[in-house]
C-alpha cells in the first residue's frame, strides 16, 4: 500500500482524530449490539495510539439518521462495548463538534480516549460540508482513517477533514487494502470466486475486474437466476433481475475468452412462500415448478462446489447462496461457509451479509480474512478508487 500509516507519524502528545466504522448492527427492540466485529477490528489502531500516548478522538456514524438526532443511534452503547474491549475507560461526547466537545478535548490527557457523538446527526457530514469538516479537523493535530467500511463515501469525516490535517491510514485500513489488493495482484491459483446475493448489477464491476485473474466462478443466490434465465432454464416465480440479462451475456462471453469456468446450481431449493417455516423442496434445475421460487442451492450443487473449492488455493466469497435470513433457505450458504472454514486455501470473505454469516457461525477465525466493508470492498475490487483512501498522504510525501 502506498499510503502513510499510523506507523509513519509521531503522535506522542498529539490529538489524533480517528475515523472508525462503528456502524454495527443494533437489535431493534433492545438496542443492544449484535456482531461487534467492526469495533474489534479497530482495536489495534486505537491501542497503538494509546500506547504512543496520543489523545485519541474517535468518530463514526451509526445507522442512517439522515441528519437528525435519533436517540437510539447515540454512541453511548458503542463506547461501553469499546471500553470493555480496550479494558480502559472511553469518554463519550454528547456532540461531535462545538464548544462542549472542544472543552472535552482540551481536558484529554495523553493516552485518553474520547468517542464523539454520531456524525450523521448532522446533515453536513454526508454533504461533505467544508465548515463541518473544518470544525472536526479543528479538534485535532492529525487525522487517521481506519474506517475501511465507509471509505467509498465522500463524506466530511472521510475526505473533508483530510484537506485540513495530515491524513494517514490506520492498521485496519492497511490490512483491508493489502489483503483485498492481493486478489487483484497475484493470487495463488486455482483462484475461485464464489458469488451470490440478490443482484448481478451490484457485482458487475468487480466481476469484470477479476475476470482475468480468476479460474472458476461458482455462482448462487439471486445472481444465479439471471445466468440460468440467460441459458433458457425455467426459473418459475424466482426473482430475476431481468435488466441484467445482457450484462450476463457479456460476462459469459468474457469468461469464455479468459477460459474461466462458470459453475451454476445443478439443483435448487424451491418454495411457494418465502417466510420462516415454509416448506422447502429440492429439485433438479430442469424441474423448477412454474409456481415456485428458487431460494437456495441444493445439496448436489454444494457437493460440486465443494470439489472445486477443495482444489483451490485462493477463494474470494461474496454473497449468500440463498435467502440466508430464513433458516430453511440458509443451508447452501452455511455449507459454503463450513467448506471454506475447512480448506487449506487462502480464504477472503467479503463484508456485509457474507461476513455476518461467517461471524454468526463462529467461523471467522477459520478464514484468512473477513472484510469489514460491504460496499467498499466491492468498489475496491471493481478497481474503482475509494475516496477515503485517495485522500490520505502518499508514502513518499514529506
Ligand atoms: C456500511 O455499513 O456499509 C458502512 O458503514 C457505510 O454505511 P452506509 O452504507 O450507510 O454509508
Amino acid at each position: 500500500m502506498n499510503k502513510m500509516t499510523v506507523r509513519d507519524v509521531d503522535v506522542k502528545g498529539k490529538r489524533a482524530l480517528v475515523r472508525v466504522d462503528f456502524n454495527v448492527p443494533l437489535d431493534e427492540k433492545t438496542g443492544t449490539i449484535g456482531d461487534d466485529s467492526r469495533i474489534q477490528a479497530a482495536l489495534p489502531t486505537i491501542e497503538h495510539l494509546v500506547k504512543q500516548e496520543a489523545k485519541v478522538i474517535l468518530c463514526s456514524h451509526l445507522g442512517r439518521p439522515e441528519g437528525k438526532v435519533v436517540d437510539n443511534l447515540r454512541m453511548t452503547v458503542i463506547a461501553e462495548r469499546l471500553s470493555h474491549h480496550l479494558k480502559r475507560p472511553v469518554q463519550v461526547a454528547s456532540e461531535c463538534i462545538g464548544p462542549k466537545v472542544e472543552r472535552a478535548v482540551a481536558e484529554l490527557k495523553d493516552g485518553d480516549t474520547l468517542l464523539l457523538e454520531n456524525l450523521r446527526f448532522h446533515p453536513e457530514e454526508e454533504k461533505n460540508d467544508p465548515a463541518f469538516a473544518q470544525a472536526l479537523a479543528n479538534l485535532a493535530d492529525i487525522y487517521v482513517n481506519d474506517a475501511f467500511g465507509t471509505a467509498h463515501r465522500s463524506h466530511a469525516s472521510i475526505t473533508g477533514v483530510a484537506e485540513y490535517l495530515p491524513a494517514v491510514a490506520g492498521f485496519l485500513m492497511e490490512r483491508e487494502l493489502t489483503t483485498l489488493g492481493s486478489i487483484l495482484g497475484n493470487p495463488a491459483h486455482p483462484f475461485i470466486a464464489v458469488l451470490g446475493g440478490a443482484k448481478v448489477s451490484d457485482k458487475v464491476g468487480m466481476l469484470e475486474n477479476i475476470m482475468n485473474k480468476v479460474d472458476v466462478l461458482l455462482i448462487g443466490g439471486g445472481m444465479a437466476n439471471v445466468f440460468l434465465k440467460a441459458m433458457s432454464f425455467d426459473t418459475g416465480q424466482s426473482l430475476v433481475e431481468s435488466g441484467s440479462l445482457s450484462t450476463v451475456f457479456g460476462l459469459m462471453k468474457e469468461a469464455a475468452a479468459y477460459e474461466v469456468r462458470i459453475l451454476l446450481p445443478i439443483d435448487v431449493v424451491v418454495t411457494d412462500e418465502t417466510s420462516a417455516g415454509a416448506k422447502a423442496t429440492v429439485v433438479s434445475l430442469d424441474e423448477v415448478p412454474p409456481q415456485m421460487k428458487i431460494v437456495d442451492i441444493g445439496p448436489k450443487t454444494v457437493d460440486t462446489f465443494r470439489r472445486e473449492l477443495e482444489k483451490s488455493r485462493t477463494v474470494f466469497w461474496n454473497g449468500p447462496m440463498g435467502i440466508d435470513e430464513i433458516p430453511e433457505f440458509a443451508q447452501g450458504t452455511r455449507s459454503i461457509a463450513r467448506i471454506l472454514a475447512g480448506i487449506k486455501a487462502t480464504t477472503i470473505i467479503g463484508g456485509g451479509s457474507t461476513a455476518e454469516v461467517v461471524v454468526d457461525m463462529k467461523l471467522a477465525d477459520k478464514m484468512t480474512f473477513v472484510s469489514t466493508g460491504g460496499g467498499a470492498s466491492l468498489r475496491f475490487l471493481g478497481g474503482r478508487p475509494l475516496p477515503g483512501v485517495e485522500a490520505l498522504l502518499d508514502k513518499d510525501s514529506k
